[in-house]
């Protein structure tokens, strides 16, 4: 069996894959391949092993509708046609839960640095900015007791729920299609409207994944409801919020600050107004990037991979229904 995995990762999964007897091609040249070349190196696979930046499309799935599996190094997906996969019988696997922490460090890490314009007053010394002590000067907000709204409350908004009502006794908002009742009983968390989420956060931090109904969710309009006060923190997907809507809001005052580790598009370009707002914190999408999380990220890809060689479930299967749907052959039969 050949495995093709679409960029360098953790030695860990590729020792895993490689223990299993399978031939393992790793795309040597660090750079985003185009979608042809991913196309012609999956053709001569059984499995692939991608990122989150490789467009696994219809068209890419129709192209290579012989991969047993499909493992993705993220827990988000929205690279992916799923509905597709799952016409075509190919099993989808992510990576949910071992990188929730991480991920929650970072939407922390970005609320503090724009809350005290962390990130700007960091670059302002090595302009040679840093002069004599000034009462009212870069003044930021406190934390302690606000109330942080969460779009989208799933394995990582509860981390950040459990860092912000710990360290800041913050309450704690959410929207979500349902009930999240271990949040409700831990955090006393409350579930409320999306316009009640705008108009009451102080924090206001998405954690949702990019689907048709998020993409853009977070534009002029909703920006207007929210708090002159508030801080927008997006470590979940770039195209939930609209860019050009967030750079207006903060320019002219109808939100207070950001915190961002997606943008829309990814990579920003460096002339981007954002890098030089000094409310707005920016990190290039590094959410899961720890050594241990990113080294248990490629241990799970690897174990789905192995799965789906082996015709077994998935261990993290993203799209279940391959293997009920009825009228279509089963993988695992
Ligand atoms: C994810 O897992 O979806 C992150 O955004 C990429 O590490």
């Amino acid at each position: 069996m050949k495995v093709l995995i679409s960029r360098d990762i953790p030695r860990r999964g590729i020792e895993l894959l490689t223990a299993e007897g399978y031939e393992v091609t790793v795309c040597p040249d660090d750079r985003l391949l185009t979608q042809v070349e991913l196309i012609d190196l999956a053709r001569r696979h059984d499995a692939l092993l991608c990122m989150f930046s490789d467009a696994i499309d219809k068209h890419f799935l129709n192209e290579c509708k012989h991969l047993k599996v499909i493992a993705q190094f993220a827990v988000g997906y929205d690279n992916i046609d799923i509905a597709e996969s799952t016409r075509l019988r190919i099993p989808i696997g992510n990576t949910p839960d071992v990188l929730s922490g991480a991920t929650a460090d970072v939407a922390f890490l970005l609320m503090l640095a724009a809350s005290r314009k962390g990130f700007h007053l960091h670059k302002s010394i090595s302009l040679g900015q840093w002069s004599f002590f000034r009462p009212n000067a870069h003044l930021g907000l406190e934390l302690r007791n606000k109330t942080l709204g969460i779009f989208g409350l799933g394995r990582i908004g509860m981390e950040m729920a459990r860092l912000c009502a710990g360290a800041y006794q913050m309450k704690i908002l959410y929207h979500n299609r349902t009930n999240n009742a271990a949040a409700e009983k831990m955090f006393a968390a409350r579930r409320v409207e999306f316009d009640d989420l705008l108009a009451h956060s102080d924090v206001l931090s998405v954690h949702s994944s990019l689907t048709e109904e998020t993409r853009g969710i977070f534009n002029k309009n909703a920006f207007c409801r929210m708090k002159r006060t508030a801080i927008f923190v997006n470590t979940a997907r770039g195209p939930i919020h609209n860019e050009t809507d967030l750079i207006e809001a903060l320019h002219d005052g109808t939100i207070w600050g950001a915190g961002l580790d997606v943008t829309n598009p990814e990579p920003m370009k460096t002339d981007n107004p954002l890098l030089a707002m000094e409310n707005v914190a920016v990190l290039p999408h590094i959410g899961s990037s720890t050594i241990e999380t990113r080294d248990e990220m490629a241990r799970v890809a690897a174990e789905n991979i192995i799965c789906g060689l082996r015709g077994k479930r998935l261990p993290t299967i993203v799209n279940p229904e391959v293997y009920t749907n009825p009228g279509a052959s089963n993988p695992l039969a």
